[in-house]
């Protein structure tokens, strides 16, 4: 399936200053990968991801802005199997947990592929970082920008992925003290997402929660206004 663009006409003058816009190119590259980009949770299994493309990837989140530059991340990589055991029954555990809350939609919840712990090539736990509360720059009324942070590096790495050719899946269902503590997390850090990447089968052209009916996304003109909310 071929991922539609997100809309961009090439053949348009740069908007911005064209001394510094990139190429026509680059511009156009820059917006397919974000309309292809797909979270992902169904992985070729027994695939690896070469060291050297792991390390552009890491290094690509790493370069992600931060509020006050406080670089709130930590990317704890898991090649120990009996670790990705433990992790994925930490998962399964809040899926089901989910699917009880979600009451009337719990069966069909279940049916829904979340996650892909046990078969993606790499697994990544992302925390933020202990010591938060030392940045006050950016942070003073909104400490939750540094969540923000980490997403920005997050959304960096999973670009990135998509232009190497690799998906990625974001897995938010756990319980994040019982991560902690599978990991040996000090004080104060705090894991927000477990990161499934590598080989796919297939990039979906749409959401996979559009793709199984679960519910389907809304258009720009629904999230814009000009003034007043
Ligand atoms: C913070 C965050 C947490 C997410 N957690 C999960 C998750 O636990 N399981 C899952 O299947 N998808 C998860 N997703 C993926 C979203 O469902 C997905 O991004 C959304 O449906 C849009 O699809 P797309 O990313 O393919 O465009 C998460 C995405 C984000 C940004």
């Amino acid at each position: 399936m071929t991922a539609p663009p997100v809309p961009h006409d090439p053949s348009a003058p740069p908007p911005g200053d064209p001394v510094h816009a990139f190429s026509e190119a680059e511009r156009a590259a820059v917006y397919r990968v974000i309309g292809a980009r797909r979270d992902l949770r169904r992985f070729v299994p027994d695939a690896v991801v070469a060291e050297p493309v792991l390390a552009r990837l890491l290094a690509a989140a790493h370069a992600g802005p931060s509020v006050g530059l406080m670089q709130p991340w930590r990317f704890v990589r898991v090649t120990d199997p009996g670790l990705r055991r433990g992790i994925h029954a930490l998962v399964d555990a809040e899926r089901h947990a989910t699917a009880e809350a979600l009451d009337d939609r719990a069966a069909e919840f279940l049916r829904l592929k979340v996650e892909g712990v046990l078969t993606c090539a790499e697994l990544f736990v992302v925390a933020l970082r202990e010591g938060r509360e030392a940045h006050v720059f950016g942070r003073r009324t909104m400490p939750h920008m540094d969540l923000a942070s980490v997403s920005c590096a997050l959304e960096n790495l999973w670009l990135a992925a998509r232009a190497e050719g690799l998906g990625m899946g974001w897995v938010s269902l756990f319980d994040p003290a019982a991560l902690a503590a599978l990991l040996g997390m000090p004080d104060g850090a705090e894991p927000v997402a477990v990161l499934c990447l590598g080989p796919v089968p297939v990039f979906p052209d749409r959401p996979g929660l559009e793709l199984d009916g679960w519910t389907s996304a809304r258009p720009l003109a629904e999230f814009v206004s000009e003034n007043r909310w």
